[in-house]
């Protein structure tokens, strides 16, 4: 048996409010645990969008009452609130800037609306930016402009881990994340996810070719995170009309990349590094005490979405074959998973932005 520490999530979305039938904090969190994952940062695009004290509040208030792992919760970039969600940082995971096209709301298009957000957000607190492509090269050059730092969602594509590598050997304080599927699924396992229906392969990042997933593969010393972008839609809303962009991510994450430590493609200290190390010193993060997560690194199983937690019901990895499984995980000292079961309560998480309760 593995004995890992809780894996650190810095990018999940649970949908509520306002799309709890796809997940909400009590089967998001459960699939957290399931996945090894004790400690995750919940993004804003949920509706309303998170983006002022009364939203936010709205957030907090069902993680409270339903989280059964630890959380913390960002705050959205909007085009009119830059002090007020500044005024937010301190209980908030960070600031979310949606700079693309994707699921939700919240967007900025204008790059003075860009400055704004730099020039209140305090510098010590994290800020994360969807930025594509040349996006991304316009986001870090603002950085530069302010001399802070920022984290790079998801990123995909070879010129993006290029520009990135470049960037960090000029000194610019940039660090980034990558989701497991575009280091493990192509352009090309379109027809596979889909079967039939074009919309399950939708995400934003989309996904790319071979070449991109072998550049993120030979620059993994670039890549400071993997963070799961766990974001669920319900197949009957992928099979619909208008297929919502996501993947679920949040119980398949650890399994795919221990079946990549064993194929010698990374270092158990390579996971590690990038799923607990790092997500804590770029956010921020608390050591979560008497915390692990026990794995048997032996048991080779196929992936199947009937037995997960995340209420979405459907993964892009179904029927894949994959080595280790999560069987224990204590949390604070209290058994909140074990083999297949979430024993931890709704709203025993903690917020880990609010001054830790006593002893509960
Ligand atoms: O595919 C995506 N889904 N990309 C995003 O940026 C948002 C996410 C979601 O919230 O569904
Ligand atoms: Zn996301």
């Amino acid at each position: 048996m593995l004995k890992l520490p809780g894996l650190i999530d810095p990018h999940v979305h649970m949908r509520e409010p306002g799309a709890s039938h796809k997940e909400d904090w009590d089967t998001g969190t459960s699939a957290a645990l399931a996945g090894g994952v004790t400690l995750v940062l919940a993004m804003p695009n949920t509706n309303p969008p998170i983006f002022d004290a009364e939203t936010f509040d709205l957030a907090l208030t069902s993680a409270a009452a339903k989280a059964r792992c630890d959380y913390a919760h960002y705050v959205g970039a909007g085009p009119e609130n830059a002090r007020a969600v500044a005024a937010l940082a301190s209980q908030a995971a960070g600031l979310k800037m949606y700079l693309d096209m994707t699921f939700g709301q919240l967007r900025l298009d204008d790059m003075t609306l860009w400055q704004e957000h730099f020039q209140h957000w305090p510098r010590e607190r994290p800020i994360v930016a969807h930025s594509e492509s040349r996006s991304m090269a316009a986001v870090i050059l603002m950085a530069a402009l302010y001399d802070r730092s920022v984290h790079i969602a998801h990123i995909s594509l070879r010129e993006e881990i290029l520009l990135i590598k470049a960037a960090k050997q000029r000194g610019i304080k940039v660090t980034c994340e990558v989701a497991p599927h575009p280091l493990f699924l192509t352009q090309d396992d379109m027809p596979a996810i889909s079967r039939g229906h074009p919309g399950r392969g939708e995400v934003r990042p989309r996904l790319a070719t071979q070449a991109d997933v072998e550049a993120l593969w030979q620059n993994l010393e670039v890549i400071d995170c993997f963070a799961t972008d766990h974001a669920p839609h319900t197949l009957a809303e992928k099979d619909g009309e208008n297929p919502p962009p996501g993947f679920p991510g949040l119980e398949t994450a650890l399994p795919l990349l221990l079946t990549a430590v064993h194929a010698k493609r990374l270092t158990i200290d390579d996971l590690l590094l990038r799923m607990v190390t790092n997500p804590r010193k770029i956010f921020g993060l608390p050591e979560q005490p008497e915390t692990w997560v026990e794995v048997d690194e032996n048991a080779e199983y196929e992936i199947h979405a009937a037995e997960m937690k995340s209420r979405c019901g459907w993964t892009p990895f179904e029927g894949w074959k994959v080595r280790g499984r999560v069987r224990r995980v204590v949390l604070r000292n209290q058994e909140a998973f074990k083999d297949g079961d979430v024993l931890s309560s709704p709203g025993s998480g903690h917020n880990v932005r609010l001054p830790s309760k006593s002893n509960s």
